[in-house]
């Protein structure tokens, strides 16, 4: 930025504000603000090899803006305009960008944490109760004129070990959120508990025996290399029979082939499930399951938080503009930023 000459910086936004109109608005007092809206991944990628975002320092996304340009793969990244520093990104989830070629081009990406995790967690805890009791039968039964259906007896999940898979603040939140309820509560990490952490008293276990000893597991991890197909055959056949599996984070964590088995051999009493493997497509095994509860990834589609989440996404462009760094930047360009600004522009 250089104040002397009174050029702003620009912004380029992919997708639509919804909520946080004022703040977002705000931000053209520092910078010049532009929007992409509509339009194909062919379209974006031809203009940004044309220069037409050329001067672009910050760029803020969407989850929806991937219909418009497709994934932030590095082909995408690649070609970004070479002044771009910076892409805030609307979700808690960022695997529709890969921050790893972002952190080779000099690029910080920021995400939402904290602001989704009281949201999740209550669709996560709905889900539990809604398989324990699996709900879909009645629901349905009741609308198509049959009153209870075979619904039969169910469960409830008072004295139940929850498996929470990947203690983040979702995780956490979901814990505290169990309590209530009876349930019992541990969990596997890729890092231990902190003490000061150890709120809901949830016990650290290992991934198999997490695997092994829940009666319920709920995952809520990033999607990324190491996670996707992580509960898959090998997995359901370690669980305890009965189990019923609970998936609010990204849906190729789970192999849905696999699940659909599970429930089948009644391996996996019930499930209940926010995302899916290749949304909008729903495995026709689930579909035709009755002891699945489905919805369509809406764990965060609430006005309070969506519109926590649009502010935190304006809050990081606003800290990009004015104190060149994301408030909340991903773990893989974390690293990159705290080498500090030479390395961004020594790797641009
Ligand atoms: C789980 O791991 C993540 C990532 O390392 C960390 O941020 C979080 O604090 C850990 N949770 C607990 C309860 O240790
Ligand atoms: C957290 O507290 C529970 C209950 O006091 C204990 O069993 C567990 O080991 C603690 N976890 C860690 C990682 O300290
Ligand atoms: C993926 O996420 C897991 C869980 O947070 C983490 O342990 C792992 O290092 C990540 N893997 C990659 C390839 O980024």
């Amino acid at each position: 930025m250089s104040p002397d000459e009174g050029v702003k910086p620009i912004v380029l936004l992919l997708g639509e504000v919804v909520l946080a109109h004022a703040e977002w608005n705000a931000l053209s007092e520092i910078a010049e603000l532009r929007q992409v809206n509509h339009g194909t991944r062919e379209q974006f990628l031809n203009d940004c090899r044309a220069g037409v975002y050329e001067g672009v320092l910050v760029i803020s996304r969407t989850y929806d803006s991937t219909q418009i340009t497709g994934r932030f793969d590095k082909e995408l990244v690649d070609v970004l305009p070479s002044s771009l520093k910076f892409v805030s990104h609307n979700g808690a989830g960022y695997d529709s960008i890969d921050a790893h070629a972002c952190a080779a081009r000099g690029i910080s990406v920021s995400n939402t944490p904290g602001a989704v995790d009281a949201c999740s967690a209550d669709t996560a805890i709905f889900l539990i109760l809604g398989a324990l009791r699996r709900i879909h039968i009645p629901y349905t039964a009741l609308r198509a004129g049959k009153w209870r259906g075979n619904m039969g007896l169910t469960h409830e999940p008072e004295g139940k070990m929850l498996g929470i898979l990947g203690m983040g603040g979702i995780g956490t939140a979901v814990a505290r959120r169990a309590l209530p309820f009876g349930l019992r509560v541990q969990y596997h990490n890729r890092s231990c508990v902190p003490e000061q952490q150890n709120i809901t008293g949830a016990k650290y276990v290992s991934f198999e025996e997490l695997l092994q000893t829940s009666d319920i597991i709920s995952v809520h991890l990033p999607l990324n290399a190491s996670t996707r197909g992580l509960v898959s055959y090998k997995e359901f056949a370690m669980m305890k029979t009965g189990v019923v599996l609970v998936n609010t984070a990204r849906g190729p964590i789970v192999n849905e082939d696999a699940l659909v088995k599970a429930l089948e051999e009644g391996k996996v009493w019930g499930a209940g499930l926010d995302v899916h493997e290749r949304e909008p497509d729903i495995h026709p095994g689930l579909i035709n399951n009755e002891n699945c509860v489905l919805l369509p990834h809406v764990g965060t589609a609430t006005v309070e938080t969506q519109r926590k989440m649009e502010v935190l996404v304006v809050e990081n462009v606003r800290s990009a503009l004015e104190r060149g760094r994301l408030i909340t930047p991903v773990a893989e360009t974390r690293k990159m930023m705290a080498n500090g600004f030479t390395q961004v522009q020594e790797l641009s």
